[in-house]
């Protein structure tokens, strides 16, 4: 509380970028064993977009963040700090929020990055709304950007067919009153941790022939079971976040979840009691963009006017780690 106001996190801004070259399920078809019709019933997506050979992660960020830095319209002098949600960074050292920082010459900014995989643009969330809760920063450039289509392993059918590049980002700032984010919650199971992980390249098997023969430096996913994981967490996930708030799904204006398979997003609606009218779905054109997914929903959803003000909106993720998050907010 500041002088009897409830001090929020507010998004004040939005931008998200998408690469120009796109893949479709009818060009996957010549790449793997598959068919258009198995990749859109499984999963729902159609078409992916796809960086450039010469596109690293940092270059996608930067497109997304000037556009949610010239919509705010403010200096990047007055950005305090840079978070970037991604697995797909640049290099290991330095961080991509460090590359994004020297490009949008935001030199008063800290920057690093989070790995929570898909739910790392929540997690990057949190983490701003916790240092601008406890004062220590005013306005905050949060941003999920991935590069998937580097790490993937287009031999393998279970893994290629999912997912795509892009990135999103928002500016936060500290507000006084009601609206912004009334809460955000971030969850951890590494128990399961390897039901989505890329082995190589790490202190663990650090990159040899070895690991690059054995095709160590892909992302690997027991796609049915983390399936069934997913389902099973996501409905109490929005069904706490929605009662610590005393809301109900009636309440919600849009629910934004990540996209990763639309039967996993419709089985979460339904739960819920929520018409896919009220969910945002951009999974058919983008895929599975893991951090980058909810933040380039969220930026579609507030240009097509499906976010107004005072609207209650329902972000929730789910991802490698295990890890998952929601963030409940009054736009
Ligand atoms: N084309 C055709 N057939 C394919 C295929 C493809 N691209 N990928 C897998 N198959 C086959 C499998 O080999 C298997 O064949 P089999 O029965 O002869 O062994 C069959 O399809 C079923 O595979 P299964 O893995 O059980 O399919 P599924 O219904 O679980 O769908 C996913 C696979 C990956 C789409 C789904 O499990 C999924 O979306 N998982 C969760 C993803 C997620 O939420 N991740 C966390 C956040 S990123």
């Amino acid at each position: 509380m500041i002088d009897g106001q409830r001090l929020r996190t507010k998004i004040v801004s939005t931008g998200s970028y998408l690469p120009e070259r796109i893949l479709t399920n009818q060009d996957l078809e010549r790449i793997v064993d598959t068919s258009d019709q198995w990749i859109l019933e499984r999963t729902g997506i159609r078409e992916r977009h796809i960086a450039s050979d010469t596109q690293s992660v940092s270059d996608l960020a930067i497109e997304a963040a000037r556009t949610a830095i010239s919509r705010a319209a403010i200096s990047v002098d007055s950005i305090d700090l840079i978070i970037v949600a991604t697995i797909t960074g640049d290099m290991p050292v330095p961080a991509t929020a460090c590359f994004l920082q020297r490009s949008i010459g935001a030199h008063n900014a800290a920057a690093f990055d989070i790995n929570a995989a898909c739910s790392g643009f929540l997690y990057a969330l949190s983490v701003a709304n916790a240092y601008i809760l406890a004062g220590l920063y005013r306005r905050i450039l949060v941003v999920g950007a991935e590069t998937l289509s580097k790490f993937t392993d287009w031999e393998d059918r279970n893994t290629c067919v999912l997912f795509g590049d892009g990135a999103g980002a928002v500016i936060v700032e500290g507000v006084e009153g009601d609206n912004g984010i009334l809460s955000i919650d971030i969850y951890s199971d590494g128990t399961m941790a390897e039901l989505l992980h890329m082995p190589g390249g790490g202190s663990k098997h650090p990159p040899t022939s070895d690991t690059i023969n054995n095709r160590m430096h892909y992302i690997k996913m027991k796609g049915n079971e983390t399936f069934k994981v997913a389902v099973r967490t996501l409905e109490k996930l929005v069904t706490d976040a929605l009662t610590k708030n005393d809301l109900t799904a009636s309440d919600l204006a849009l629910l934004i979840p990540h996209q990763a398979n639309m039967r996993i997003i419709s089985a979460t609606a339904a739960r819920l009691g929520v018409d896919m009218d009220k969910v945002m779905v951009n999974l058919h054109r983008c895929g599975n963009t893991s951090a980058a997914s909810i933040a380039i929903a969220l930026d579609e959803a507030v240009v097509a006017g499906r976010v107004k003000p005072d609207d209650i909106i329902l972000l929730e993720a789910f991802g490698g780690g295990l890890t998952w998050a929601s963030a409940l907010i009054r736009w």
